[in-house]
């Protein structure tokens, strides 16, 4: 059995193997066509955070795999008035056939798959967003922009900067990464990636340098200023990331033909402009849309695996 807490643990070949499935899904959910491969099973969601695609994609994919999903809110369950992690991984572990968690501490996944009997699905940590990386790297496949990719993320140097850093790292393509002074990645998570870059030959770098970092760059992405959780620090981040917005100047000093990614939600005047994200260049809606498709697969392959 498989738990899927970080990219860190697949290999290449699994996660190329698991985005292959969904992308089968998908052509047969074109076609009208729905295979049943996870019948009567049912997925535990506990969110203890937001979400609109997270909670929607996992939902929606589930039934149209022939199985169910629970709603688990913190507020909803024991776990919000301080039931252990441990107890309730043992108990929606042993009616649920996997379990999805959006939280905030990584290491609570992490003791909560510990304690389960079922695959767990990290739906977004304060450390890593994996599954939003399955339908990035779909989508990059969709466009044909995957082969030879110059990844330039600007901004925080947060769980989607983490989870691009394992991708390229794994996958080997290459990755610039600007963020403001004091808003750097975490430096153990850059250690393991450059690690694992020196097997697969990707090349991950990090500077404070917006302008340096997008010239070349066949796709720029970026995400929010303040991550849930941030909403406080929300006004002296918006100062602290004055100059990295991702705006048509920024788009202009990339390769031409360069496609802006973002996992959404997006904040425009902030992270992004308007303009670029009613651009051309703009593919994030088919990247929402694929989260969907990417964790069904994530879903199948995981079942497969027990
Ligand atoms: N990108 C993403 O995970 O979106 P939600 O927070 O809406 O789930
Ligand atoms: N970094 C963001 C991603 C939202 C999908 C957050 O954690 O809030």
């Amino acid at each position: 059995m498989r738990h899927f807490l970080t990219l860190k643990d697949f290999t290449k070949e699994e996660i190329l193997e698991i985005v292959k499935i969904g992308l089968e899904i998908k052509k047969d959910l074109k076609s009208g066509i729905y295979k049943d491969e996870l019948k009567k099973q049912t997925l535990g969601m506990i969110f203890e955070k937001s979400s609109t695609r997270t909670r929607v994609s996992f939902e929606t994919g589930m039934f149209q795999l022939g199985g169910h999903a629970l709603f688990l809110s913190n507020r909803d369950i024991h776990l919000g008035r301080g039931e252990p992690i441990k107890d309730t991984a043992r108990v929606i572990s042993s009616m649920c056939d996997m379990v999805m968690i959006r939280t905030f501490e990584h290491s609570m996944i992490e003791e909560f798959a510990e304690y389960s009997k079922v695959p767990v699905i990290n739906g977004l940590t304060d450390s890593y967003h994996p599954v939003q990386l399955l339908a990035d790297y779909m989508t990059m496949m969709e466009y044909g922009i995957s082969e030879n990719a110059v990844v330039a993320y600007i901004g925080d140097g947060n769980n989607m900067t983490h989870s691009w850093m394992m991708l390229a790292a794994k996958l080997g393509f290459d990755l610039r990464i600007a963020t403001p002074k004091g808003y750097e990645v975490d430096g153990e998570v850059l250690q393991t990636a450059l690690k694992m870059a020196k097997l697969s030959g990707a090349n991950i770098t990090v500077m404070n340098d917006p302008k340096k970092a997008v010239h070349g760059a066949t796709i720029i992405t970026t995400d929010t200023w303040a991550s849930m959780g941030q909403e406080e620090e929300k006004s002296q981040r918006i100062k602290d990331f004055q100059g990295f917005m991702v705006d048509d100047l920024m788009m202009c000093l990339a390769q031409k033909g360069a496609q802006f990614l973002h996992c959404l939600p997006a904040y425009r005047g902030q992270e992004v402009s308007e303009s670029v994200l009613e651009s051309h260049a703009n593919i994030v809606f088919d990247e929402a849309e694929n989260r969907l498709h990417a964790q069904k697969g994530l879903m199948v392959w995981l079942n497969k695996q027990r």
